[in-house]
């Protein structure tokens, strides 16, 4: 499983419920990435896309506590036990680990980071305003950071790409 998360240089990841940045070439990137692909998030995310519509192009799979009707390439899990339960199946019809990616928000990275083994961050070069954060990978010996991109900048926003990979267990 992967994760990917636009940051802010303090981890800030949202406030009021919004994306703290919106930049166009990081949207266009983060599309290319999770295409055909099964993305893994929760309602609160959810309600941010517009219309409050899952994601075209790719296996919806949202965390909600409250059971619902599974859409269209959209699925409702009430808990981690059954998301795992739905990734194993997946699996078995040929999904491989790096086609579930987990695209937030906050409470649902947290609860799934141990599961992941990569984690694409696009890390924007100032604090914003923030009310909910992505973990300091910078901080965990967990996680070493694998590459990175030259800065970049798009209207006034300056901020580059990094990939983050969990260390292997000796
Ligand atoms: N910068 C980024 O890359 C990025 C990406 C995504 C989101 N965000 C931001 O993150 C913020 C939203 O994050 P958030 O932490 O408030 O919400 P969230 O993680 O998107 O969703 C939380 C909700 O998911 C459900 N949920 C979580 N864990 C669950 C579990 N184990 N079992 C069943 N349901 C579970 C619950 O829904 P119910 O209450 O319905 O049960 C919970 O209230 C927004 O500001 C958004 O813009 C940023």
């Amino acid at each position: 499983m992967i994760a990917i998360v636009a940051c802010d240089a303090k981890w800030g990841i949202g406030c009021d419920g919004k994306l703290q940045q919106r930049v166009s070439a990081d949207l266009r990137r983060f599309k290319a990435l999770t295409w055909g692909k099964v993305v893994i998030y929760g309602r609160n995310t959810l309600d941010t896309f517009p219309g409050g519509k899952p994601l075209p192009g790719r296996l919806n799979i949202v965390l909600r506590r409250r059971k619902e009707c599974n859409l269209d390439h959209c699925e409702y899990v009430c808990s981690v036990d059954e998301l795992m339960q739905r990734l194993r199946l997946l699996k078995r019809k040929g999904y491989g680990d790096d086609d579930f990616v987990v695209i937030g928000g906050a409470m649902v990275y947290r609860q799934l980071l141990p599961y992941c083994d990569t984690v694409h961050v696009t890390q924007f070069a100032e604090a914003y305003e923030a009310d909910c954060y992505f973990p300091d990978l910078d901080a965990s010996p967990e996680w070493y950071l694998d590459s990175y991109g030259q800065w970049l900048k798009e209207k006034g926003v300056r901020f580059r790409y990094m990939v983050y990979r969990r260390h292997a267990i000796a």
